[in-house]
């Protein structure tokens, strides 16, 4: 990426060049000024649940503004907030975990960056898979360090394995960062998995960070995480996805003891404290009542993957590994393209459906594949099938 600019006041830091655009943002900023045109556009490129955030939450959030909940908060998070984090570990996972351990940072996007900053020097490698989440890449360049990405496939569920790592860790590494759920396959690491992949880790030195902001979605008999596996795993989870708070701007970090102070004294100084007024909501989000909605709403979600994929698949896509968790589905295009940005564009520009590029997520075998997000109903999944009915019998998406 090149930043031009004749005032030399302001030349960007040199570390920018190293920053990739997130294109799903791209795609949705043409597919919105297409809507402005009068266009009709279905969104399946973007990553966020299409739900309101559940009622309980909404109404302990304006409850939280009028009793005057609106200062900061400890850097670590509200203690009841901790405390109730905690306990859902215990409740959904059986496992303990001290919520002194427990961090709620500004999404999961805060968390991540923390923790680049936290552990990441400048040389440090960090393998992760490629296709993965794109911002994950940034993070660790942003800290000086550099992303080592393990090139995954359907033979592995797009998902790394102690034998990749042994093939790509190099002595520069110093951790493996994970996401299960995964974005953008949808597959999952099963708790052998898990335990193989930390065994690895712990044997080599390498420091584990799992991505868990898609547990709570998932379509198979429920998720383990990587906390019941391992006490020095560093788990990422978020209120956006399965709580839907995406604006909300909320997540937390569970990280080992001997990472506490170190990671409180970065939290002060990154961001202060996460919203006050998002974490008494987010209180809300664990009870019984809100969790009858999200269950309804996950369900939802099901019956979308099922449709989407099956249609998919009917029309030509290749679909190698089924979604099992989040809202995803890693649909191959070899049948009608070899170039997705092409294609990714044809479909919007040409026939109205937005769909992310595959070279949004890395660069192995990138422009293969696009990423279809089923976060809106089925009517609009619907007429974008029919959509890309119309697309395919036309043959103007094979060029
Ligand atoms: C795998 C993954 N991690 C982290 C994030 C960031 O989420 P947030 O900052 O909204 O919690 C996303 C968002 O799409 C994601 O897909």
């Amino acid at each position: 990426m090149s930043f031009q600019t004749p005032k030399a006041r302001f030349q960007v830091a040199a570390r920018m060049q190293q920053i990739n655009p997130f294109r799903v943002m791209t795609v949705l900023e043409r597919a919105k000024a297409l809507e402005a045109q009068g266009r009709s556009i279905v969104h399946l490129e973007v990553g966020e649940p299409d739900f309101v955030t559940a009622a309980p939450i909404l109404e302990a959030g304006r409850e939280a503004l009028a009793n005057g909940h609106t200062a900061y908060t400890p850097a670590a998070g509200l203690p009841q907030l901790r405390a109730r984090i905690a306990q859902h570990y215990l409740e959904t996972q059986g496992i303990q975990i001290a919520p002194e351990r427990i961090f709620v940072t500004p999404g999961a996007s805060g968390a991540l960056s923390l923790v680049a900053q936290l552990l990441v020097n400048p040389g440090d490698g960090v393998l992760m898979s490629d296709p993965g989440y794109p911002c994950n890449r940034n993070y660790v360049r942003l800290a000086g360090g550099e992303a080592q990405l393990v090139p995954v496939t359907a033979a592995s569920q797009f998902q790394i394995t102690p034998a990749l790592l042994e093939q790509y860790a190099t002595k520069a590494s110093r951790g493996v960062w994970l996401a299960t759920p995964s974005n953008p396959t949808g597959t999952v690491l099963t708790q052998e998995q898990l335990g193989a992949i930390t065994q690895y880790c712990d044997r080599h030195d390498l420091h584990v960070l799992v991505d868990e902001i898609y547990h709570g979605l998932d379509y198979s008999n429920g998720l383990v995480s990587a906390l019941a596996v391992s006490d020095d795993a560093i788990v990422i989870n978020s209120f956006s996805k399965y709580f839907g708070m995406t604006g909300w701007r909320l997540g937390w970090l569970v990280v080992p003891e001997e990472l506490v102070p170190a990671c409180n004294i970065l939290a002060q100084n990154l961001f202060i404290a996460a919203s006050t007024p998002a974490q008494y909501a987010a209180l809300r989000a664990f009870d019984a009542d809100t969790r009858v909605i999200l269950e309804e709403r996950r369900q939802q979600f099901a019956l979308r993957r099922d449709y989407l994929s099956a249609a998919l698949k009917e029309l030509g896509f290749s679909i190698d590994t089924p979604t099992l968790g989040a809202f995803y589905i890693y649909a191959g295009i070899e049948k009608f393209s070899d170039d997705c940005e092409v294609f990714c564009k044809l479909l919007l520009e040409e026939f109205g459906v937005a769909v992310t590029p595959g070279t949004d997520f890395g660069d192995y075998e990138n422009k293969r594949f696009v990423r279809f997000a089923f976060t809106t109903g089925m009517e609009q999944l619907e007429l974008a099938v029919d959509r890309l009915k119309i697309a395919v019998a036309s043959g103007k998406l094979c060029r």
